[in-house]
């Protein structure tokens, strides 16, 4: 069976002769976490999610689903706590003793971990094993999702598959391969239903802002409404295998569905540069880059702008683009101590056990990246990445993204 036959048709809430299916999800204010809420909604779920107690609200992606817990019917609740509380983790799972257990939460960015090795062995690390260790004390049955990542390949060559060597290069990827060989030990040592589900790099236009791909489709977005004049971006030549958000959270649930558990690439088996993204990015909104110089010096240039374009139809007056001005230059502050170059899934496995095929390409992503981002700002997108999601059935989500995210000079 295919991918998305699978998805469509298998129901497990059948299993429970109607009874809803429950689902805890940590890290669902995240991009992953709020598109997996909205799924499993969409297939009958009782869902609840971990939140952090902020002092400004960090539910932005998940206001569109949340409704208040005392009207009649209400399928999702949010409950404080944090990964390096393990009590709460004990609490949670005991009382609300969910069928399936998807942790996505976690200090996710690479080049802060440089910054916070500690913390984020803590908490994206440790926290894992808090929560499975969570489940075995509480002896609840429940099945588990671990989000692995690709980043565990490190320096080993492409393509990566699941035999492929870990050579970590950054303190988040020893945490997340220490999680990924606890999920293993609790799955051979205590016989849990638990899959790491090794995950090349998604996106959406959720993605969190200092992500590489978001920053730029936003830098785009402002330069074009006036907001921003340059872009200052790090190493341009390391290579991603880039796929659509929504597709993966698909196939974090789909693993849940199988007989046994088992561990999965997820990628598209398609890899291109940071200045590869710039250029498609940048030309989907009608400007044309040529890079000038090298090394620190180098920079992204226009060649040409079609601001006759309708798409630039609404756009402020005052932008000042035009053949020469410089968009993008180097700020040596993005380059990480040690780099990851080369990523490409070998999706084998997953093609042959469970279907999988991308929906999304690289060019599709960058369209809707773009679009959404245009829209954000309040111009008029080209439109040809809101036409393709609405073609390939992502149905369940309508790609809400925060409105109150600004943008964080970490990344
Ligand atoms: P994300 O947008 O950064 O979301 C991370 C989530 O974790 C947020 O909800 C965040 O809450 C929560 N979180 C952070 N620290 C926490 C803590 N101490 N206690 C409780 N929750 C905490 O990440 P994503 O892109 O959705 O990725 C989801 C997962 O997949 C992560 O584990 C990531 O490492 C992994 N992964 C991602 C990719 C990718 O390309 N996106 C690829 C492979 C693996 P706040 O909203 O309060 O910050
Ligand atoms: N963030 C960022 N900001 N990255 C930049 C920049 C910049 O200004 N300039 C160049 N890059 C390069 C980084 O050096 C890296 O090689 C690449 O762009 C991608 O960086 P990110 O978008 O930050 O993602 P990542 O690949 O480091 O990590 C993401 O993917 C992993 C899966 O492979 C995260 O989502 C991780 O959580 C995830 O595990």
């Amino acid at each position: 069976m295919n991918t998305t036959n699978a998805i469509n048709t298998i129901n497990p809430t059948d299993q429970k002769n109607g009874v809803p299916m429950k689902a805890l999800i940590t890290g669902i204010t995240g991009q992953d976490g709020s598109y997996l809420a909205e799924f499993l909604l969409s297939k009958g779920y009782e869902v609840h999610g971990l939140i952090r107690r902020a002092s400004t609200f960090n539910t932005g992606r998940i206001d569109h689903i949340y409704t208040d817990p005392h009207i009649a019917g209400t399928k999702l609740f949010l409950h404080y706590g944090d990964l390096s509380d393990s009590g709460q983790l004990i609490n949670l799972i005991y009382n609300i003793q969910p069928d399936e257990v998807y942790h996505v939460g976690a200090q996710s960015h690479v080049k802060v971990s440089f910054d916070m090795p500690e913390y984020t062995g803590d908490i994206t690390g440790i926290g894992t094993t808090r929560l499975l260790e969570a489940i075995r004390r509480s002896g609840i049955k429940t099945k588990f999702y671990q989000a692995s990542s690709s980043e565990l390949f490190g320096a080993s060559p492409p393509p990566q598959s699941e035999t492929t060597y870990f050579y970590p290069r950054s303190p988040y990827a020893a945490a997340k391969i220490y999680a990924y060989w606890m999920v293993t030990n609790y799955r051979e040592g205590y016989n849990m239903f638990a899959c790491n589900g090794i995950l090349f790099n998604h996106e959406s236009p959720r993605r969190g802002e200092t992500f590489v791909t978001r920053k730029i489709t936003r830098a785009i977005a402002n330069i074009l409404a006036g907001h921003q004049k340059k872009l200052y971006l790090g190493n341009l030549n390391a290579k991603r295998d880039w796929g659509f958000a929504p597709e993966y959270v698909e196939m974090m649930w789909l693993m849940l569905q199988q007989e046994k558990p088992d561990d999965y690439v997820v990628g598209t088996g398609e890899s291109h540069s940071i200045r590869e993204f710039v250029e498609n990015a940048f030309n989907y909104a009608g400007i044309e880059i040529e890079w000038v110089d090298s090394g620190i010096s180098e920079k992204g240039v226009v060649k040409s702008f079609d601001s006759e374009s309708t798409q630039h139809s609404t756009l402020n007056t005052q932008h000042s683009i035009k053949t020469g001005t410089v968009l993008i230059e180097i700020d040596p502050r993005y380059f990480r101590p040690t780099e990851v170059d080369f990523l490409l899934a070998d999706i084998t496995k997953a093609r042959k056990q469970l279907g999988w095929q991308p929906r999304i390409t690289f060019s599709e992503l960058v369209k809707i990246m773009v679009d959404y981002d245009l829209k954000l700002v309040g111009l008029t997108p080209p439109g040809d990445g809101i036409k393709i999601c609405q073609a390939k059935n992502f149905c369940y989500t309508e790609h809400a993204f925060a409105t109150n995210e600004r943008i964080r000079d970490a990344g």
